[in-house]
């Protein structure tokens, strides 16, 4: 079943999409040549901590890192480890939290001296294809309407969406209803209600859709080795139109 929050819960909503937002754009803005993903993880950890959140992702499912560090050709659920941060590289960084009983969840992508104007293209697209979902999380459209206008941006690129993970509803839990595909059928789908909270997340390929999981159980790559990038954004859906949770 779909959850609908109360005004109460989306102000809770609000202070925990804020830390994860906060927390992102700190590590974001750490990520540079020669740091090690640990390093960007010990520091994540350190930060969600002194704001009085708890990491929604360690220990989840037996995760290890308080936060997912994806490069290049991985889409998401890296883990931090020794791995050192190159020049031209793209990486993928996603947070969620814990904050008074409720979640935020957020990534970004980050360009380290990118100069490959079609890797430039993907990052770019990849965002636009989460602002495009994020326009349609209105009451009154379907979900469908939203999962395909990020698939169109992304299609309409040249580049293909993963199809074997998708966004989802967040709330006290994580992951919640609805699955939110980044591909679909306008028209289709539940309808979306004032008072869903949604996790919409592109995961956009340069080159094919396929996607595999490495053996250390957690980490996602492009079948092809092309690159993948990955936006996400925790959205409540008010009487207004969406109000994006996870901003500073
Ligand atoms: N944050 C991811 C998502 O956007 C889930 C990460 S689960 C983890 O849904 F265990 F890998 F952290
Ligand atoms: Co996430
Ligand atoms: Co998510």
């Amino acid at each position: 079943m779909i959850i609908l929050k109360n005004r109460d819960e989306i102000r809770k909503m609000r202070e925990s999409g804020r830390i994860a937002a906060t927390v992102r754009d700190e590590i974001a803005s750490r990520i540079s040549p020669g740091i090690t993903t640990l390093e960007l993880d010990e520091v994540a950890r350190k930060l969600i901590a002194s704001l009085g959140a708890k990491s929604a992702f360690l220990g989840y499912r037996g995760y290890p890192g308080a936060v997912c560090i994806s490069i290049d050709s991985e889409v998401v659920h890296g883990i931090p480890g020794g791995g050192r941060i190159e020049i031209g590289q793209i990486v993928s960084l996603d947070v969620g939290v814990v904050y008074d009983g409720f979640v935020g969840d957020t990534a970004t992508t980050v360009m380290v001296g990118v100069t490959d104007p079609e890797v430039i293209r993907l990052v770019r697209a990849t965002e636009l294809a989460l602002m495009a979902g994020v326009e349609m999380a209105r009451a009154g459209k379907r979900l469908g309407d939203l999962s395909h206008a990020i698939e169109m941006v992304a299609v309409n690129a040249g580049f293909s969406v993963v199809r074997d993970f998708v966004g989802h509803g967040v709330g006290r839990k994580m992951h919640e209803d609805p699955q939110i595909p980044n591909f679909g059928n306008p028209g289709k789908g539940p309808k979306l209600k004032v008072g869903m909270t949604l996790a919409i997340e592109p995961m956009v390929n340069m080159g094919e859709s396929a996607v595999e999981v490495l053996s250390d159980g957690w980490t996602v790559r492009t079948v092809d080795r092309k690159p993948s990038a990955h936006f996400e954004h925790t959205v409540a859906i008010g009487d207004e139109g969406p109000e994006i949770l996870t901003v500073v």
